[in-house]
């Protein structure tokens, strides 16, 4: 399959990829967050082709994406509380877990009885469902298990020839997956952590949401997105106070400060964790393709701010 490069900042091209899309066409659009692989959540045969070009296990769910809370409600149990979340966050990067989905294809949902959807706030993202007229499933346009692309470039590193289309809408401003927050259960859970942090939810939801899956979950695989390595790059990846000190010609090096050493690669990240998630999956990509052996990085503050920045780190880090 030949894969066609579309640019996300000429209108035919985005009426190209909605058309695309409208025919159960597989195409990869910007997202604030990351890009994603999207495909008609409405048809078996789209949303099959989603899992088949990413080689992603079928136990794993995919998010929909909608335009905004309205859109929503025509896929989902609806609720007050969704209401005021979409009111404060959307659109953008909070995926909402609601239960009884209506019209969304089985494979979705994984075999699950709740369906993640959002509305990004991507301005080409926007255009594309409000062209196609369908809810998008999309989850990153990545083959399983390596990194999340920032951008179109990063989709065709594992992508091209596998899917469609691209829609360049060029580099993701949020850079780490939206927020994954459980309304499907007893009480508000986030089941994957995000630039919209448990501080942020509790100005809506009342109290501060608990974090992660939850012991004793009866749903088997709640967000598999949690599962250990994923998110992680091709080769090794080594959080270490002094990195310089460890490293050797064949290391790419990820700092928050420089030094003067001869490595494979070297990266220096601002000190704020927002611009660093913005950068991160980036970043690693051009190690990765730097020809080192291995990635030796700073740990960054442990403080709360930097807990979505962890969280991916961690992932990125196990093997
Ligand atoms: O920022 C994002 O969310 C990006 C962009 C493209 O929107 N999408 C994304 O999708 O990261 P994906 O498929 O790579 O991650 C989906 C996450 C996984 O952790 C999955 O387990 C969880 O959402 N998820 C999807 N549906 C779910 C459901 N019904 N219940 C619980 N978790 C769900
Ligand atoms: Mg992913």
């Amino acid at each position: 399959m030949k894969t066609l490069r579309l640019n996300g900042s000429n209108a035919e091209d985005v009426l190209l990829a909605a058309s695309l899309l409208r025919d159960g066409r597989l195409v990869a659009i910007p997202t604030e967050t990351v890009y994603g692989l999207a495909g008609d959540a409405t048809s078996e045969a789209a949303v099959g082709g989603i899992y088949t070009a990413k080689g992603r296990p079928g136990h794993n769910p995919l998010i929909v994406h909608v335009k905004d809370g309205t859109d929503a409600r025509h896929w989902a149990e609806w609720s007050d509380l969704a209401e005021s979340l979409a009111q404060s966050f959307w659109p953008g990067p909070l995926t909402l877990v609601l239960p009884r989905p209506r019209g969304i294809v089985p494979t979705v949902l994984a075999g699950g009885d709740t369906v993640a959807l959002r509305a990004p706030a991507h301005p080409i993202a926007q255009a594309v469902l409000a062209v196609c007229g369908c809810p998008l499933a999309a989850p990153s346009a990545n083959m399983s298990n390596a990194l999340s692309p920032t951008s179109a470039e990063a989709v065709l590193d594992t992508l091209d020839g596998r899917i469609d289309a691209v829609l360049d809408g060029g580099p993701c401003q949020v850079g780490l997956e939206s927020t994954v927050l459980d309304l499907a259960g007893d009480r508000p859970r986030i089941l994957r952590p995000g630039l919209l942090g448990a501080e942020a939810l509790a100005q809506v939801l009342g109290f501060t949401p608990a974090v992660g899956t939850g012991e004793g979950s009866t749903q088997v695989l709640r967000s598999p997105g949690q599962l250990s390595r994923h998110y992680a790059p091709a080769i090794p990846l080594q959080l270490v106070d002094d990195p310089f000190r460890l490293a050797g010609p064949r290391d790419a090096v990820i700092s928050f400060t420089h030094e003067d050493k001869q490595v494979a690669f070297a990266a220096v990240l601002p000190p704020d964790p927002k611009e660093v998630a913005r950068l991160l999956y980036g970043t690693l990509r051009a190690a990765e393709r730097s020809g080192a052996t291995r990635i030796l990085m700073t740990p960054p503050p442990s403080d709360e701010t930097w807990a979505f920045v962890w969280d991916r780190l961690r992932r990125a880090a196990s093997n």
